[in-house]
């Protein structure tokens, strides 16, 4: 019988979420439209919201709440996973209202306290309140501030009711600028209240990752160094950068992907199982994975990262164009657009074990995915000829698309020799459990309203993965030198390839 923790907390499913108010800054921007409102409506069709709730978009335009009902309601019918029928939106569309204001003006948060109680009156919501800051980057500071001096959130937690903040990405530019936020923040908010979103954790198949790994008996004897050969972590999309060269210069594949989203992915895949699934137990060994990865020693930084950047090609038939054409792109920049990495996780469990992380846009197609590359069995008991189309187990969890988890080992080829062939024994979320999985934002966004931090991000391990990553962009400042270029629609540079050759390694092309 396996031991139960009677501390446990209760599973979303059995919690009941309490009345409150949402308040979106940065409510008349792209993901308001396509992430947010799609996903409250579809978590308020699924009854997961409680019956009093609220949802205050701010944005600096002027507009009535009937308009902003009009275009969030279109919104649904585009991006929500449940297109609203009228009898439902009209239900829903009560509790939507807008709010225009300035983020830098105190007047505008003291406008808004006072629509927000005259809303709690309304719609019976208690005083709980939910600032969600969905704006630009720059205006996180100011508008935090701005909460906090206008008494709307404090780091004193109140008796009667809860007020917590989730910050989007990216949660600065570097350490530097992540340290300094987080001191901004910290300034006029508890940690406890902190919610910064990075939308990987709210991927079905990357909580997967973690019941796979603490569910099963099976799989955690063997994730460790002495079984596993060497982890590759791959971040690969087709699209290229989409009319974003403004963002895309200053941020680069690094900053948008990897110190984020394939950061998350890796810690959760390297991590020792927590003492819990309560959020610091399981943030505090996320902490550690990425406290422990090896700097990369100084002058040695081509053996251990690659980058790259696309040039014209075509991809599944559509042509794309070269990086350096797009719009709002330097002519002659540098910004990458392909990385690849070799890391090592120095700790017990993975000590030697090289993990190859791979991000890039423009790839042939999209695919995330982690694979444990197991080593050989001690000895090879069936002759060279037997094994030589052998190939060494892969445990593949497919993060998307095609969710799944697949398991590649050697069987008999049928006949009378003694021939191997690879196998795969495959799970597919699609024909196993046949519906749809939900949007990361719908858990996500339930998740703050439960008051569960377990699929956020905490400061600290925020700055633990701006230090190795700053790291690499300062060796990349001092020199533009080493930008490979790669054909839009391949699996980038060949340099990326001797990344993994020079181990006796090659990429998998999933
Ligand atoms: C975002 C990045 O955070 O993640 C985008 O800014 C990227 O550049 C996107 O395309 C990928 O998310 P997903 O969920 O489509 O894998």
């Amino acid at each position: 019988m396996a031991t139960e923790n009677p501390l446990r907390e209760g599973l979303i499913s059995e919690r009941q979420p309490e009345p409150c108010t949402l308040v979106i800054f940065g409510a008349s921007g792209d993901l308001t439209k396509r992430k947010l409102v799609p996903a409250l409506f579809t978590l308020f069709t699924e009854k997961l919201l409680p019956e009093s709730f609220a949802i205050v978009g701010f944005a600096r335009k002027a507009m009535t709440d009937d308009a902003f009902r009009a275009e969030m309601k279109e919104a649904c019918l585009k991006f929500a996973r449940h297109k609203p029928t009228d009898a439902a939106w009209a239900v829903f569309a009560k509790g939507l209202f807008y709010q225009a204001g300035e983020y830098d003006t105190p007047a505008s948060y003291s406008a808004l306290e006072e629509r927000l109680v005259r809303i709690d009156a309304e719609r019976g919501v208690k005083g709980n309140r939910i600032f969600y800051l969905s704006t630009p980057p720059s205006n996180f500071p100011i508008t935090i501030a701005q909460l906090g001096a206008a008494g709307l959130v404090g780091r004193v937690p109140r008796p009667e009711c809860f007020r917590r903040v989730i910050i989007e990405k990216p949660f600065g530019t570097d350490l530097g600028t992540a340290q300094q936020l987080n001191r901004d923040v910290l300034a006029v908010l508890d940690e406890k209240s902190v919610y910064r979103i990075d939308h990987y954790l709210g991927k079905e198949t990357v909580q997967n990752l973690m019941v796979l790994r603490f569910a099963n008996g099976l799989f955690e004897p063997l994730w460790n160094s002495r079984y596993v050969e060497h982890v590759q972590i791959t971040g690969a999309e087709s699209i290229g950068i989409e009319g974003r060269g403004g963002y895309f210069e200053q941020a680069g594949i690094l900053r948008d992907m990897v110190q984020n989203h394939l950061f998350q992915v890796l810690a959760i895949t390297a991590m020792e199982p927590p003492v819990s699934m309560n959020a610091d137990d399981l943030r505090d060994e996320k902490v550690k994975v990425l406290k422990a990865l090896r700097p990369i020693p100084d002058g040695r930084f081509d053996e251990f990262v690659i980058r790259g950047q696309y040039r014209a090609g075509t991809i599944a038939g559509r042509r794309q164009v070269d990086y350096q054409e797009e719009t709002g792109v330097t002519k002659g920049s540098a910004r990458e657009t392909y990385v690849a990495l070799k890391l090592f996780i120095d700790n017990w469990r993975w000590a030697g074990v090289p993990f190859y992380l791979r991000s890039a846009k423009a790839m042939p197609k999209k695919v995330t995915e982690v694979a444990l590359v197991f080593r050989e069995a001690p000895l090879r008991l069936f002759g060279k000829s037997a094994s030589q189309n052998q190939l060494p187990n892969v445990l593949a969890i497919r993060i998307q698309p095609d969710e799944g988890v697949s398991l590649r080992f050697g069987a008999k080829v049928p006949g009378n020799t003694m021939d191997i062939q690879p196998v795969n024994m495959e799970f597919r979320y699609g024909t196993s459990f046949g519906n749809e999985p939900p949007e990361a934002y719908e858990r996500l966004l339930l998740d703050c309203w439960h008051g569960d931090q377990a699929l956020f991000t905490r400061g600290d391990e925020v700055e633990a993965s701006w230090k190795w990553i700053s790291r690499v962009h300062r060796a990349w400042e001092a020199s533009s030198a080493g930008v490979h270029s790669y054909e839009a629609g391949t699996w980038g540079p060949a340099e990326a390839d001797r990344l993994l050759f020079r181990d006796g390694h090659q990429w998998r092309r999933p």
